[in-house]
């Protein structure tokens, strides 16, 4: 590759120390493109930029006005999806310095004064982090108020919960989908936290320790709407422990999605017959006509253990790194836009497949009744170790005698334990048991509602 320092912004931005230029073997294994879709951030961060260099009269009216004449042409280009790149362009700051020298000639070399691509792209950066945790924060909860919705219309279902995959209580079906809906909640305010973690500007910091210029980062800040500066210009333009919680943020989130995705794998098989999905939200199998496959829910599944990735990725970028930039940190992005890709489609995806879905459980097995039965018991002042004693050895003898909860008789109970009497054989019906349960945040219908009314006026 050949790079001509006769055509200003055409040569790498640091050529001047140079005697020859890049080798194609350097040039082809540092220059990052990833960073191209930070276009608009970065001209918007130059727009900041140039602004205070005409307050503080580092550039005077005439070369700001064509310095954000240029730029507003950039961002025109970037918007409008034509902005031309080069194989010059070290890269996206590069790209844009090249541009600009292009468009407005000799006045662009004014575009650097007071900075560093260090702080440049820890400012690209920070605004890209803001605006995507703003976004997904919405998405999350738009996706917890649709599931709130399903359970609310789902409420009064009675379906069965399961510890170590093995029927444990009755419930309203509407509790499975409001668990999900408050993980997905505490997703969304994860996104809040970080939000106020990378609303701090870094601009300002210059490549590590400032600069004698009569710089205003506190000016750039406000051109930008960050909420503080930064205290520490090593610790701006060095770290990225925001990039890594970021990653942490949409890891959790997919793998709660992955959670869903796995019940409702789950409960779409034959075995469980819970749900069914609509046919444009399903895959067939080029072998078996029968099929009908939730690959929606598999890849968010399988998908989330590459974001998982992205957590360990910025970790491992950050773990020896002497302070303060380094070039390895010019790998951080595309951690994080792997993470936020990911997690953007898969809201979208997961949220269409249940929106859609049609649920259809059964009822619950025969055995669900058990601690009811047991908490009988306790009411009338048994402890509750004998009362789950008494119960517990009705339920191996029924079992042994290949018979079930469902069909035992009152006579039965009361040599069960002398404290029942006939009655209690209602408690073994799950919607009685649901009915009568009043722990709050528990799995009645009544829970359920109050669960999605507080949700609601959450958002
Ligand atoms: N492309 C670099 C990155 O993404 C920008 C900062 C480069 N700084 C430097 N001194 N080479 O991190």
């Amino acid at each position: 590759m050949r790079v001509s320092s006769e055509r200003p912004g055409s040569a790498p931005l640091w050529s001047g120390r140079f005697s020859s230029d890049p080798s194609a073997i350097l040039w082809n294994y540092t220059v990052e493109h990833a960073d191209r879709r930070l276009l608009a951030d970065d001209v918007e961060g130059s727009m900041a930029h140039v602004t205070m260099l005409g307050e503080v009269g580092l550039v005077d009216d005439g070369e700001l006005a064509e310095l954000k004449d240029g730029l507003e042409t950039i961002l025109a280009e970037s918007i409008a999806g034509d902005f031309s790149w080069e194989d010059t362009d070290e890269d996206v700051h590069s790209a844009v310095e090249r541009r600009l020298y292009e468009l407005i000639g000799e006045a662009a070399g004014k575009l650097h004064t007071g900075r560093s691509r260090n702080d440049q792209v820890a400012l690209d950066l920070c605004l890209y982090l803001r605006r995507s945790a703003t976004k997904r924060a919405g998405e999350l909860r738009a996706l917890a108020a649709m599931l709130a919705d399903r359970a609310d219309d789902l409420a009064d279902l009675v379906v069965v919960t399961y510890t170590h995959l093995q029927q444990a209580q009755p419930v309203s079906f509407g509790h499975h989908l409001m668990a999900y809906a408050w993980m997905v909640m505490r997703d969304a305010a994860r996104f809040d936290d970080l939000h106020r973690r990378a609303n701090v500007s870094p601009l300002g910091a210059g490549a590590s320790a400032g600069s004698s210029l009569p710089l205003r980062p506190e000016a750039t800040a406000e051109h930008l709407g960050f909420e503080a500066v930064f205290d520490n210009s090593m610790d701006a333009v060095g770290s990225r422990d925001v990039a890594a919680e970021f990653a942490f943020v949409s890891a959790q989130a997919m793998i709660h999605l992955s959670r869903l995705s796995e019940d409702l794998i789950l409960w779409s098989s034959t075995e469980f017959g819970w749900v069914t999905f609509s046919d444009e939200l399903t895959t067939g199998s080029s072998a078996l006509p029968q099929k009908k496959n939730p690959d929606i829910a598999e890849l968010v599944r399988g998908r989330s253990a590459a974001v998982a990735g992205d957590v360990a990725t910025l970790l491992a970028l950050q773990k020896g790194l002497p302070l303060t930039y380094n070039r390895d940190l010019q790998e951080d992005k595309r951690a994080v836009f792997h993470a936020d890709d990911v997690l953007e489609g898969s809201i979208v995806a997961l949220g269409a497949l249940v929106a859609t879905a049609d649920f259809h459980p059964p009822p619950p097995g025969p055995w669900i009744g058990a601690l009811d039965l047991a908490e009988i018991l306790v009411e009338r002042g048994i402890p509750f170790r004998r009362a789950h004693e008494a119960v517990g050895a009705l339920v191996a003898r029924l079992d042994a005698a290949d018979r079930t909860l469902a069909d035992v008789t009152s006579d039965e109970l009361v040599a069960a334990h002398p404290q029942f009497v006939a009655d209690d054989i209602d408690a073994v019906d799950p919607r009685q048991s649901i009915a009568g349960r009043q722990t709050p945040g528990g799995g009645s219908p009544d829970s359920v509602r109050a669960q999605v009314g507080k949700l609601r006026e959450m958002l």
